[in-house]
């Protein structure tokens, strides 16, 4: 299908979703290019999904039979200038940043302006919308460490909520799955930009032992601060392959895609990790269809 326009102006087109997603894998499916909140509103008047930057998602092959929203244009805006109202000197609250904004360029940029809270991140190739919606971090910081005020979209409408009205943790901002985290404030301190760069290359230092091939990141959720990633060493995991997809000799919480995965490779892998390891393993990544 060649792209059509919505009734509001949205740009929709069917496109194979491996090209969205950090692991490559993905069938065609119908995206949903919104770019304000009216086209917003309207891709979300039937069933849908929301689609960050894929770095943590396991498409089918075939695709997934609902809408896929890709926020853009001005959702993929943003206004770092700091409203001199609500800068004190020291605490800084930005315009609007997009959902749609990657966060890699984001964070480098925060660092040029010297604006400091968010640093912790570095490293994470995901938008801002879907870091938010699973408050996605690593030990030296997440994303609800520098939100001020967030902008929910639902097929209802749009509301703007505070961190403190939601009941965000681990891995988790308490926001229901579907809801659309369509733009941010953002809540950050000044600082020198060097000193910014130093917190970023020392978080970064973490990331020495993680592959660097197409994954979607962790598999699943560290259990009680344990690495999983370790648990599922321990069970001797590391470097098993099926199909395509192997358990990454580097860091065995990863499957990376040698070339030419499929979903079901990375399926099985899944079932086998479970099956191995003596501790129940809460899955991080996102399988679409929930189940294949
Ligand atoms: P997607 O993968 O596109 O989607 C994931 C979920 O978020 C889906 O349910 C989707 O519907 C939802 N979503 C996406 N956008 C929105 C939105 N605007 N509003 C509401 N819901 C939305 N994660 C960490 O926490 N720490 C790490 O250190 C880390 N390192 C990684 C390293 C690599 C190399 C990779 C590939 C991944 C890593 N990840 C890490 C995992 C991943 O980056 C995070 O889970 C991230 O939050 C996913 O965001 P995304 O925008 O890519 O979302
Ligand atoms: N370890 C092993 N074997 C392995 C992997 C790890 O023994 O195969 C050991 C390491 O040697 C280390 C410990 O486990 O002693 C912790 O490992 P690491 O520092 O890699 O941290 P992690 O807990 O496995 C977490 C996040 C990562 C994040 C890193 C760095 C989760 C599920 N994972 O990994 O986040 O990048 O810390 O901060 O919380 C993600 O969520 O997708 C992700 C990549």
């Amino acid at each position: 299908m060649t792209a059509v326009l919505s009734g509001t102006g949205a740009r929709v087109e069917r496109l194979p979703l491996a090209r969205f997603t950090t692991l490559g894998v993905g069938g065609e499916s119908e995206v949903w290019f919104v770019e304000s909140h009216e086209q917003l509103t309207e891709a979300m008047q039937r069933p849908y999904r929301v689609l960050g930057g894929g770095s943590n998602l396991v498409v089918a092959d075939e695709g997934v039979p609902e809408r896929v929203i890709r926020l853009s244009g001005p959702l993929a805006g943003r206004d770092l200038n700091p409203d001199p109202q609500l800068s004190d000197g020291q605490t800084v609250v930005t315009g609007w940043v997009g959902g749609g904004v990657p966060l890699p360029g984001l964070i480098r940029q925060l660092q040029k302006l010297g604006l400091s809270g968010l640093e912790g991140t570095v490293g994470i190739p995901a938008q801002v919308g879907g870091a938010v919606w699973m408050n996605a971090g690593t030990r030296y910081g997440e994303m609800f460490d520098g939100l001020h005020t967030l902008e929910i979209a639902t097929p209802q409408g749009v509301r703007q909520v505070t961190p403190d009205d939601l009941n965000w943790g681990y891995r988790n901002s308490g926001i229901p799955r579907g809801h659309v985290v369509s733009r941010v404030r953002l809540k950050l301190s000044r600082a020198a930009p060097q000193d910014v760069l130093a917190k970023m290359d020392f978080a970064d230092q973490a990331r020495r032992g993680q592959p660097k091939m197409k994954t979607p990141g962790c598999a699943f959720k560290n259990p009680g601060g344990v690495s999983a990633g370790k648990l599922i060493d321990e069970a001797g995991l590391k470097g098993t392959r099926v199909g395509n997809a192997l358990i990454a000799p580097e860091h065995a919480n990863f499957i990376v895609n040698l070339g030419g995965a499929t979903a079901a490779d990375v399926h099985a892998l899944l079932g086998i990790i479970r099956e191995r390891v003596p501790v129940p393993l809460e899955l991080e990544y996102e399988l679409w269809p929930e189940r294949l």
